[in-house]
């Protein structure tokens, strides 16, 4: 275990095991269309990369970079987009995927500023979900695991950029982030 952790709450093993039923579930839910899933940039990489090898569909990948704070680029609502999908989005099914549900800010500002570009449709689908932490209402259409209200890393989930390779998801011993 990594000398910053104080336990380990998800192992690679069973992460990787929910993220194949994750990639089955949206199998079956999306037979006989195409999906664009678009990553968010950069907590979602890790879970991406594993759930696209488990979606049998006529799949493309996106990108974005958004934001709930801080100055940079377009600002729209409450969410700044960095870096937005490079095509547009009108008439497609769009799965998001993300790292973590915490407060809910963040997508739900992203799928208000999504929607008015007339996609197919548009589904979430987040690794973690900390509803604990909810100031907003923000479900997830697919979720892997609910976590308690503890900051985790790990699994593509950093803090301070760090921590984001590490196969396991483990909560940070609290003299790290104090
Ligand atoms: P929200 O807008 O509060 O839902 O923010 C979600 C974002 O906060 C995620 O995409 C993560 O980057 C970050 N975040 C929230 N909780 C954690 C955590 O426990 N560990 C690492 N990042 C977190
Ligand atoms: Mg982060």
């Amino acid at each position: 275990m990594h000398p910053d952790l104080d336990k380990i709450l998800l192992t690679s093993d069973e992460i990787n095991a929910r993220v194949k039923e994750i990639g089955a579930e949206i199998t079956r839910d999306y037979q006989g269309e195409s999906v664009l899933m678009v990553g968010i940039l950069r907590g979602a990489v890790v879970f991406f990369s594993e759930l696209v090898k488990n979606v049998d569909l006529d799949v493309r990948f996106d990108f974005m970079v958004v934001s709930s704070y801080g100055s940079s680029s377009v600002s729209s609502g409450e969410v700044r987009i960095i870096k937005d999908i490079s095509q547009p989005i009108e008439g497609k099914n769009v799965l998001i995927i993300e790292d973590i549900i915490d407060t809910g800010n963040t997508l739900k500002n992203l799928k208000r500023l999504l929607l008015t570009r007339n996609p197919k449709s548009l589904k979430i689908c987040s690794l973690l979900d900390k509803p604990s932490r909810r100031k907003v209402e923000m479900e997830g259409d697919y979720v892997g695991f609910t976590v308690p209200n503890e900051f985790v890393v790990g699994y593509g989930l950093d803090y301070n950029e760090k921590y984001r390779n590490l196969p396991d998801i483990g909560i940070l011993k609290p003299e790290i982030y104090q």
